[in-house]
């Protein structure tokens, strides 16, 4: 067969079809497999007694179990899922936030493919623009949603790799002497958390970013897939934040609910509206599942709750169980590990490593530990970054026993790589 230029953007070698590939590939196999690379959820039993009571209350009810498998909902998503979280949103955060302002999405990384193609490309004013990360390292399902190539330019940040009083760490800072937003920018997006390495922006960074892109006349995305108000998997303060300019992007995957495909935007009237009529054209409508299994839980405020309460107790304990582990079995390596502030992953640096990530990485996979290597969350860098090379993404969301075992082929391999 032969396909159009289009076909580029699904080739085999794109790190996001890695990722999802060996995500699937670990189940059924006979082989001991160690799975620290993909973006599921934990298992959490609380959470997931929550989602069956909620189930038991849709089946219960005299329709609305039928009603959700039965029937479309409206293009922007369902109507009382808007109403309740926008009442949410306006109570608790105080933002000026109606239903007009909300839309749902099959998944937020649905919710990126059409926003990073409204904000690049071809202008009407003749001009062409891109989407600026503006602190690499960056979320690798953000690249090849583009359908046009090159839409993507990022920065690199500042490694604070002394401030931290233990050798051990380091962390990103945004860099905004080298932002340099100007006409060629359609929009600026950060995911805060940050996936992959548990970098959260500071107040002071947002502040500044927002600033930047207001007076630079374009918007600013923050992917809030791990972020407030659910499942607000934070580590340190950070203050949520939302005016017109910004698009706050959600997702119900990280509560738990990955299998049900549901992603938020949170944005001006008028996007909401482009984002309702990319819905009708090519997906007629979002799923209903995640809205209806969820409603009752944003209505009562207990998502809130749990995501303080349950959610991110669990993931703060296992990233600190997971640092100790990695400073146990790495004592003598010269390991650094973002200082984690969030999310479900550590992002480790072997600095002078002497193979490449995606060596690291397929010397693990042979050995049935499955990580992300490094070089696939940079998109939009241009030039050679070594550090890019050095790193690598782990998950500790699995069960405690399986990372721990991963980590200790990972040290082995590692000790080998330095010979
Ligand atoms: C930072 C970030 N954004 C977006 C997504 C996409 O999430 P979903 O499409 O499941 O809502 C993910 C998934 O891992 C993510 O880590």
């Amino acid at each position: 067969m032969r396909f159009s230029d289009f076909s580029d953007r699904f080739h085999p070698g794109s790190g996001i079809l890695e990722l999802m590939d060996d995500l699937s590939m670990t189940g059924g196999s006979d082989r001991k497999t160690f799975m620290l690379g993909g973006g599921n959820p934990a298992a959490i039993p609380l959470m997931e007694q929550c989602f069956r009571e909620e189930m038991q209350a849709v089946l219960a009810d005299e329709n609305r179990f039928e009603q959700m498998i039965g029937n479309y909902d409206a293009p922007q998503g369902n109507k009382r899922f808007l109403r309740s979280l926008a009442e949410l949103l306006s109570d608790e955060f105080k933002w000026p936030v109606t239903e007009h302002n909300i839309a749902v999405t099959n998944g937020s990384q649905s919710s990126f493919g059409i926003l990073f193609n409204l904000f690049s490309g071809k202008f009407t004013d003749g001009t062409s623009k891109r989407i600026l990360f503006p602190m690499s390292p960056e979320y690798i399902g953000y690249a090849e949603t583009g359908v046009r190539n090159d839409i993507f330019e990022a920065r690199t940040p500042i490694i604070d790799a002394e401030s931290h009083g233990d050798s051990t760490f380091f962390k990103y800072m945004l860099d905004m002497e080298t932002l340099n937003l100007d006409s060629t920018h359609g929009a600026v997006c950060i995911s805060r958390p940050n996936n992959p390495t548990g970098n959260v922006i500071t107040d002071q960074e947002l502040s500044e970013l927002c600033s930047a892109t207001r007076s630079a006349d374009i918007p600013l995305i923050i992917d809030g897939a791990y972020g407030p108000p659910f499942p607000s998997i934070l580590f340190r303060e950070a203050t949520p934040v939302w005016n017109e300019n910004i698009i706050l992007c959600l997702s119900l995957s990280k509560i738990g609910l990955p299998g049900l495909r549901t992603g938020i935007v949170i944005a001006d009237r008028e996007l909401i509206q482009l984002i309702q009529g990319s819905n009708a054209i090519n997906t007629l409508a979002p799923g209903r599942f995640g809205p209806t299994l969820v409603n009752r839980l944003i209505t009562n405020r207990r998502i809130l709750d749990l995501s303080r309460d349950v959610i991110q107790p669990h993931y703060f304990k296992r990233a600190k169980q997971t640092v100790s582990a990695i400073r146990e079995l790495m004592r003598e390596l010269p390991v650094r590990i973002h200082v984690p502030e969030g999310a479900i992953f550590l992002w480790l640096w072997f600095p002078g490593l002497p193979i490449t990530s995606q060596d690291l990485y397929l010397r693990l996979k042979k050995r049935g530990v499955f990580v992300l290597a490094g070089h696939h969350f940079f998109p939009g860098l241009s030039g050679i970054w070594e550090h890019a090379q050095e790193c690598i993404r782990i998950s500790y969301s699995g069960d405690p026993e399986q990372v721990f075992g991963g980590l200790q082929i990972i040290a082995e391999e590692i000790r080998h790589a330095y010979g």
